[in-house]
């Protein structure tokens, strides 16, 4: 997909990117790199991070770096900031995108299973932000962009863990911006529908559930990555620059309506 902005709208800028070594944040990444930005990437998983990194240095020919790490880990996030500053000197842009999810009704939901998802996805959010802001944002300002969902805008059924996750990291995203802005730090989030082939859809989606998902969403289709890299690609760039605290939902319609279009279908 060719991109409709400038190439070079992020010539001199580094990002760190959690969850970047695969799916939307690796899109994310890519985009960055793609219009000047320098990257870190951070995942769990060090040999498919090192995988990704050296692919999207490749493709992109700007220097992307992965640093494996777990978002719950502060120390293991504090040396992850102390690395992209080492490396690059600058953090100008984090994307909070590390998160995990699954299918359960909350009957069959461990206290476990929910806690580890609001570990990674609200905890981490938070973890990654508060050690950026300490070692960097707080003097220099930045712009901070997380990644939420649409599950908690209504009610989704067998999510209680993500949707609750979703809806603390759009709480930080709105608080933030209030406490931040004035120093120069710019808070967002984007909210992502159903986005193809990424892990979450093949986990959250799966076999039949695609097609009846697909039928309830007023612009016909899921989303994809690149569709998602665009809007961080804004968010980071100086074309919002007005835009804090912001919760920018990107689902083709799927959240808004009160009765389900299968409801009608003949
Ligand atoms: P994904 O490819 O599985 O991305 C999640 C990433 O987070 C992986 O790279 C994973 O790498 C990393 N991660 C997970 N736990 C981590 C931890 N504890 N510490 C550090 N990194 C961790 O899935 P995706 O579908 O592209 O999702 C990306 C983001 O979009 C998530 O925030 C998700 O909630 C959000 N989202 C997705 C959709 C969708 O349709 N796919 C819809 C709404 C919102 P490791 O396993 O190597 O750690
Ligand atoms: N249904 C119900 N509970 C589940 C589950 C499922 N499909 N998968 C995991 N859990 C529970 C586990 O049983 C465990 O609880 P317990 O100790 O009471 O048994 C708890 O969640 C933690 O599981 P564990 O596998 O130890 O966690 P982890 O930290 O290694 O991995 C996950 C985190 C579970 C979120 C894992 O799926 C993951 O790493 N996901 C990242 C990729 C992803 O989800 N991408 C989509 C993003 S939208």
């Amino acid at each position: 997909m060719k991109s409709v902005f400038r190439d070079d709208i992020l010539e001199g800028k580094v990002a760190l990117v959690t969850g970047g070594g695969s799916g939307i944040c690796k899109g994310i990444a890519q985009a960055l790199l793609a219009h000047g930005a320098r990257c870190a990437i951070v995942g769990r998983k060090a040999e498919r991070l090192a995988g990704a990194a050296a692919e999207l240095s490749a493709t992109t020919g700007r220097e992307c770096i992965a640093l494996p790490a777990d978002v719950r880990d502060t120390a293991a996030i504090e040396k992850v900031v102390d690395s992209t500053l080492e490396r690059f000197g600058r953090i100008d842009v984090l994307v909070n995108g590390a998160a995990g999810n699954f299918l359960a009704p909350a009957a069959q939901l461990s206290y476990n299973g929910f806690k580890t998802v609001m570990e990674i996805d609200a905890i981490g959010t938070f973890n990654v932000t508060k050690a950026t802001f300490e070692k960097r944002l707080r003097d220099h300002g930045g712009n901070v962009i997380n990644i939420s969902a649409t599950l908690h805008l209504g009610g989704t059924p067998l999510q209680v863990h993500a949707a609750s996750a979703k809806a603390a990291i759009d709480a930080m995203t709105r608080t933030l911006a209030i406490e931040w802005g004035p120093l120069g730090i710019r808070v967002n989030a984007i909210a992502p529908g159903p986005i193809d082939e990424t892990e979450g859809m093949k986990r959250l989606a799966p076999g039949g559930v695609k097609d009846r998902m697909t039928a309830a969403i007023p612009l016909g289709r899921f989303g994809r990555i690149d569709e998602m890299a665009s809007i961080a690609l804004f968010l980071a760039s100086d074309a919002s620059s007005y835009i804090h605290g912001e919760v920018i939902v990107a689902d083709g319609g799927a959240w808004l309506p009160t009765v389900s279009p299968l409801a009608f279908a003949g």
